[in-house]
């Protein structure tokens, strides 16, 4: 069968580097409490003149670079995003304009924080099926442009940044001990919209709006669901949390991470944590977490690492890769 397998990686974060001590001095918060109830210690905020495309190309370049390949060969680009560069068209039709072939598919994912786990789950459809032999998927946000920043029950758990990855088709047997994605699997359920929404867009209110969330109802909702999809990533291709090389989950904060890997049984020193750098990049937190644990060596070729991800809708999901 066929296998999406991994052929290079990228990830780009802005300069400016934003501290909890300089964000206590614009709302009333400390860095205290900030990396107590959530592990973060700074974030990356884009330029006045950078925006989500910009992120997400040089993200891209980085990964063609990393996988010695041309943007030309690339047969599919697809842009995970709750941040868009604008309504339309897709942020993924710049990156594609910036660095593709004319005329190849581009569009964009909105699954918010799960657009990278539900983008693996596209790319290794079309890869699958045979009509793409080379994808990229990017996970991009410039989620400080859509935070209310006198709201410090959301404003200090969020960044900006861009993580991209090149899956190449390849032939596997069909077993766990193939190189690539091995599974994937995916969930919504929209009855808890109002716990983690936008409170605009262009049908309802024609501003962005801002992020909202019920913080203790989404961390309760998230730890039942990452561990539950962790088990059925596993379960399916009848491995268990004892196979695995690492957990690279969606970083949303220390406590959920270290939560889910309490209830999962893993070892917390197989977790990749980012999310103290980055704090919470929505779809980008994941590619970000990935290329930070193969530039520092520790996830190499062989491992098998579990990813997982949840977030506004609800969504969430995981999957399973050999690298
Ligand atoms: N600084 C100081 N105090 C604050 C801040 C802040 N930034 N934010 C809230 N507080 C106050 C509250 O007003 C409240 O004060 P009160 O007791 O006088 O009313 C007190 O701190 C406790 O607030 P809680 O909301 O009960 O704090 P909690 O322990 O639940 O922590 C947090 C809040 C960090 C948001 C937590 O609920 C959480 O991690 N939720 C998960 C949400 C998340 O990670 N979302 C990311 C997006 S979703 C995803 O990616 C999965």
């Amino acid at each position: 069968m066929l296998r999406s397998v991994i052929k290079g990686v990228g990830a780009y974060l802005p300069e400016r580097v934003l501290t909890n001590k300089e964000l206590a001095k614009n709302v009333d918060t400390s860095d205290e409490w900030i990396v107590a109830r959530s592990g973060i210690h700074q974030r990356h905020i884009a330029a006045d003149d950078q925006s989500t495309s910009d992120l997400a190309i040089e993200a891209a370049r980085r990964a063609l670079k990393n996988a010695g390949l041309d943007g030309t060969e690339v047969d599919l680009f697809v842009v995970a995003t709750a941040t868009p560069d604008e309504t339309f068209p897709a942020t993924a039709a710049r990156v594609q304009s910036a660095l593709g072939k004319p005329g190849i598919p581009a569009f964009d994912l909105q699954a918010v924080c799960s657009g990278f786990v539900y983008g693996l789950a596209v790319i290794d459809n079309f890869i699958k099926t045979g009509q793409v032999k080379c994808a990229m998927l990017i996970g991009a946000e410039t989620f400080s442009r859509i935070l209310d920043w006198d709201d410090r029950t959301t404003c200090v758990l969020f960044g900006d940044g861009a993580g991209a990855v090149i899956f190449n088709a390849l032939q596997g047997e069909g077993s766990p001990k193939d190189q690539g994605i091995l599974s994937t699997h995916i969930h919504s359920d929209g009855r808890y919209h109002d716990m983690l929404y936008v409170d605009g867009g262009p049908a309802s209110t024609q501003t962005t709006g801002y992020v909202r969330m019920k913080g203790k109802e989404v961390f309760r909702h998230a730890v039942v669901n990452l561990a539950s999809t962790a088990h059925e990533a596993l379960n399916a291709n009848g491995l268990t949390i004892d196979d695995v090389d690492w957990l690279v989950p969606h970083q949303a904060n220390k406590r959920i991470l270290d939560s889910t890997a309490t209830k999962l049984g893993i070892d917390p020193k197989k977790v990749i944590v980012t999310v103290d750098k980055h704090a919470n990049t929505s779809a980008a937190s994941i590619p970000l977490a990935f290329e930070s644990g193969i530039a520092d060596g520790r996830i190499k070729t062989g491992d098998l690492v579990l990813m997982e991800a949840m977030g506004g809708g609800f969504t969430w999901g995981s999957a399973l890769l050999r690298i």
